[in-house]
């Protein structure tokens, strides 16, 4: 027997330990993965104890559920791996140790398969601040190969679940979470549009029966990759269950010598899904995304598309820049629109150059305007596009990936990232833009589905940000694809915000912040006060609530700013200044998301990493049914401890709360234990608000 182990240990304390173990030279598996094992622990014994009974109607033995299970030793479930040889011939690898090497707690395990050629790594990687570890499978052949299927390392999910969370979505609707009741078989989600997209964020979260928000046992996976990926996540018929994730199927359309998985991130947690969201959020911010500089706080965006569309008037935007200004926006963005003759979504995409009808002295006295204001500048682009009524398009109809006559998404085509002509293409004409213009910000979009999906694709799009980034690393990225499209973490190690949806509909917002928040920080999910009457939604929304919505994760602003009245920008503005003299701990506080016990409230609660002070955003997104507010628990606060509670904005409130809850004559000393067990008692207030509640540990 075969045993290694994994701590994410900082040297005092570790939250989770994994144990891997193979008999003789096969693969090995996880027989643990839980809470800290004390070091003693012997690990030969646990698997042995982890192996189950065999009964009639089985195998005399049951096969193990390794790493990388292999259809060759009768594993009854979905293989690890999926090959065919130069000829098409399937390929049934059966590997066998070849190395281990454990550097900290770093660990990577080789194995051989000599009859076939083929050479299998496991890396694993734990992370003792953000308790997360990483995980991939290289897969290596003495000569080329077909892919089908590659699993990053495969791992068990726990029997004592009742259900799995996955994230699905759409646009305006992005992180829609989906409960589905564990039972035999398999829960399949493959995502063959070559896009992360809306409708398939590739994550998994399984908690343990009975866990929350806040309390209970919690498994949480992410897959790092913007390209589309499958799941498995499946129950044998001896009710022992399995998670594979890996890139789409059949995605590698060329032989090749050596396949990587993305890396798979996985964290156990012992305080409900809030232990898995808090280390993906730090995993995300501390880790995954590199910053240009990580000191200069997050500054407040206005992004001017909701407010002209393609309608670009200089005159105007520099009107709107000011007012802008005036209300606290520091970095300016100009949406889509500024380039070729693109007056509307038909045309021009790929003509990287500024449009002299519209700006005849080309960007600088706009840019020069909103620096003397004391903001930055950004500008959007969308790279990997084309439309067919385009300069390129009709110098280079080959340059776009697919048929010819195939179905137009938003009247565009992709280009062929994996073509090298292309990248140089696009990064010329960006460099141009980028390196003749004070710019520190590109929105980068991308607009539909691919034709097909290709790994190339996407990797050719990595190829093209990180040389872009190479050459100008001060400026930050933005993820965009209409909305929240492309929201993972391979591209968040390229960018540093993500438009996580075209809904500035502050109620719709609300829910997507909350489900969003399972995964991702403040620092990199952008979020605007859009017009009042919401562009995507019809909804008519009081300012307070548009305010607050965004003063939740990193503020903006997207509609017109001359639709505001003196009250309404009076708002923005406090809430703004509210944000401003929060976001250096905001930006790295973890968020928690609540268990309201009224379904009304969405409620979070953003607390620094030391418990010193944090903030409660409760939304009221419906009516209630009961009249008085239900008590707002809150979690993760010292019990012995007294809080200073504070309730923001208490003169706001309606005449009909016509009662003395202690919170809205001022400051509140409570316990902890009280906080957590009794909770707030909130005033009443309407449907489509905020309370806003700030507290500091005395
Ligand atoms: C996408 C984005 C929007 C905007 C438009 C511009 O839809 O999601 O925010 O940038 O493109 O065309």
């Amino acid at each position: 027997m075969r045993t290694w182990r994994l701590d994410d240990h900082d040297g005092r304390t570790a939250r989770q330990t994994l144990v891997l173990a193979a008999r003789g030279d096969r693969l090995p598996q996880c027989v643990y993965w839980g809470p800290p094992l004390p070091p003693e622990a012997d690990l030969a014994t646990l698997a042995a104890a982890h192996a189950i009974d065999v009964t009639g109607g089985m195998l005399d033995e049951n096969p193990d559920l390794s790493l990388c299970p292999e259809a060759s030793r009768s594993f009854p479930g979905q293989p690890g791996l999926i090959l065919r040889d130069a000829g098409g011939t399937p390929i049934l690898p059966r590997f066998h140790y070849h190395s281990d090497k454990q550097d900290g707690e770093a660990l990577t395990l080789g194995y051989a398969d000599p009859d076939h050629g083929l050479t299998l790594t496991f890396h694993f990687a734990p992370d003792p601040a953000t308790r997360i570890i990483r995980a991939r499978t290289t897969l290596r052949a003495d000569s080329p190969i077909h892919l089908h299927w590659l699993a990053a390392p495969v791992l068990p999910a726990p029997q004592h679940s009742d259900e799995m969370i996955d994230v699905s979505g759409r646009w305006i609707g992005e992180f829609a979470l989906n409960r589905t009741p564990w039972s035999p078989g398999i829960r399949y989600r493959e995502n063959r549009t070559g896009r992360t997209g809306h409708e398939h964020f590739p994550g998994l979260l399984i908690p343990c029966t009975g866990a929350t928000n806040t309390q209970g046992e919690a498994y949480g996976f992410h897959y790092g990759w913007s390209g589309g990926h499958r799941m498995i996540a499946e129950e044998l018929p001896d009710g022992r269950r399995q998670i594979q994730f890996g890139h789409a199927t059949g995605k590698e359309l060329r032989p090749a010598t050596r396949f990587e998985s993305a890396e798979l991130h996985l964290t156990y947690s012992g305080y409900g899904l809030n232990g898995c969201a808090v280390a993906f959020q730090r995993h995300v911010r501390d880790r995954v995304v590199t910053w240009p500089d990580a000191a200069r706080p997050r500054p407040v965006h206005y992004n001017c598309w909701e407010a002209v569309y393609f309608d670009h008037d200089l005159p105007l935007l520099r009107d709107i820049a000011t007012r802008a200004a005036d209300l606290g926006a520091e970095r300016f963005v100009l949406d889509d629109g500024w380039f070729g003759q693109r007056d509307d979504d038909t045309r021009s995409l790929s003509d990287w150059t500024v449009d002299p009808r519209k700006y005849p002295d080309g960007l600088d006295p706009l840019i020069e305007h909103v620096h003397g204001l004391g903001m930055t500048f950004g500008i959007w682009f969308e790279p990997e596009m084309v439309n067919p009524d385009s300069d390129l398009h009709r110098a280079h109809p080959d340059w776009a990936l697919g048929a010819h006559d195939q179905t137009l998404g938003r009247q565009q085509k992709a280009l062929n990232m994996a073509l090298p002509e292309v990248r140089d293409f696009l990064f010329e004409r960006m460099a141009e833009i980028l390196g003749n213009h004070a710019i520190d910000y590109v929105k980068w979009d991308h607009n539909r589905v691919l034709p097909m999906p290709d790994a190339d694709q996407t990797r050719g799009s990595y190829a093209l940000i990180d040389r872009l980034r190479a050459a100008f690393p001060a400026v930050e990225i933005e993820s965009c694809a209409s909305g929240g499209g492309r929201i993972d973490f391979g591209i968040l190690g390229r960018t540093q915000r993500i438009w996580l949806s075209d809904s500035n509909d502050a109620l719709e917002r609300l829910r997507i912040q909350h489900d969003a928040a399972l995964f991702l920080p403040l620092a990199v999910t952008g979020s605007h006060v859009g017009p009042r009457r919401c562009h995507t939604s019809g909804r008519i929304l009081d300012i307070r609530l548009r305010a607050w919505v965004a003063a939740q994760r990193h503020m903006g602003f997207e509609m017109d700013p001359r639709e505001l009245t003196e009250h309404e920008a009076a708002v923005l503005r406090n809430v703004t200044a509210w944000w401003k003299d929060n976001r250096d701990w905001m930006t790295r506080a973890d968020i928690h998301r609540l268990d309201a016990s009224d379904p009304a409230v969405i409620a979070e609660q953003q607390q620094a990493r030391d418990g010193s002070r944090f903030v409660v955003f409760a939304g009221k997104a419906a009516t209630s049914t009961q009249i008085a507010p239900r008590p707002l628990r809150l979690t993760s606060l010292e019990p012995g401890a007294t809080y200073r509670v504070a309730l923001c904005d208490a003169d706001a409130l309606p005449a009909l709360s016509r009662g003395t809850p202690l919170l809205k004559d001022g400051p509140v000393d409570l316990p902890g234990a009280w906080l957590m067990h009794h909770g707030l008692v909130l005033p009443w207030d309407f449907p489509e608000t905020m309370a806003v509640i700030e507290g500091r540990r005395l």
